[in-house]
């Protein structure tokens, strides 16, 4: 099936080459087709690495990447069964994308949207087909991650629901429900850690590295909670709170006050070269 996908930073990258190693045809979209490219390269790059731990033959990469195409608009869309937009995390700017996709789309296409937190409701109705809406909330990276948060909103149908399924299935990820709530299931426990874990660093209860350690350590986690928030990144983790906050009026979901400064500094994380760590170096190196 055609695959279409909006957005071509690390979340719309990851969803495309999953789809297309499952063997479907995609369309990688950006605002304009140097983003999609560069996106592209991006995929072809992580592939190069998979041939020489030699996880990858040539042939298949060539194949994968054969059956992504690029594009800087959403013509290319007419003919996909499903579009997912994995844009910026901000709600005016994923409405206007749908608003803009009107007419562009056959009669049955599915519309999904990768937001981590934004009601898929009301995102729904911004479009000509809230029937035909879901949310699909995969996780960074995409590649390696195996799970997919399907979101109904209100005006899901049941068929949309079990085609998003199916479709999830073919990717090879596990899929669970969650209701159309903030932040839905994995967000809403994993972000007020992430959260919580620059309150403590911010009132001095431990460095980076310690924080880090402590949880990598004392509770396993493959990451510490300030590298997971670097790779997430701040703008998106802070973001997040905020709707959540919104959304809930309650004050346990507020940012913490250092999360707030490093994205009035424009400290995002692992993508701008510095967050708790910067990444200037061979090694990240952590900054407090
Ligand atoms: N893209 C693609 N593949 C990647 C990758 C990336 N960015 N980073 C690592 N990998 C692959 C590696 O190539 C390697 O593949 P093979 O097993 O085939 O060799 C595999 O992942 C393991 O990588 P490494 O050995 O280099 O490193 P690791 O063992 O430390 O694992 C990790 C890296 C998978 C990222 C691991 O640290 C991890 O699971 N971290 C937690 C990630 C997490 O919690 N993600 C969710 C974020 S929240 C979210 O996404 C939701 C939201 O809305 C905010």
């Amino acid at each position: 099936m055609k695959v279409g996908v909006i957005g071509a930073g690390m979340m719309g990258a990851g969803i495309a080459q999953v789809a297309a190693a499952a063997g479907h045809q995609v369309v990688l979209t950006d605002v304009d087709s140097s983003r999609a490219e560069k996106g592209k390269a991006g995929i072809a790059k992580l592939l190069d690495r998979q041939m020489a731990k030699g996880a990858l033959e040539p042939a298949a990469a060539e194949a994968l990447l054969g059956r992504i195409a690029t594009a800087g608009h959403s013509d290319g869309f007419a003919d996909a069964a499903i579009v997912i937009e994995a844009a910026t995390e901000n709600e005016a700017l994923k409405q206007k994308i749908f608003a803009g996709l009107a007419g562009k789309l056959s009669a049955e296409c599915l519309l999904a949207t990768n937001t981590s937190s934004i009601s898929i409701t009301m995102l729904a109705a911004a479009t000509e087909r809230p029937d035909k809406f879901v949310g699909l909330h995969f996780f960074n990276p995409v590649p390696v991650m195996k799970l997919v948060e399907i979101i109904p909103g209100l005006a899901t149908s049941d068929a949309t629901r079990s085609s998003a399924r199916s479709f999830i299935q073919t990717l090879g990820k596990t899929s669970i429900v969650s209701e159309d709530s903030p932040s839905f299931i994995v967000n809403r426990v994993l972000c007020p850690m992430l959260n919580e874990a620059i309150f403590a660093l911010g009132e001095g209860v431990g460095s980076v590295e310690d924080i880090d350690t402590g949880l990598r350590l004392g509770a396993n986690h493959p990451m510490g909670p300030l590298t997971l928030a670097d790779f997430v990144g701040l703008d998106t983790l802070h973001a997040i709170m905020l709707v959540m906050q919104k959304a809930t009026g309650d004050p346990k979901y507020r940012p913490a006050p250092l999360l707030s400064k490093y994205v009035e500094a424009g400290w995002y994380g692992r993508k701008t070269g510095r967050g708790f760590y910067d990444y200037s170096g061979e090694k990240p190196v952590p900054t407090r």
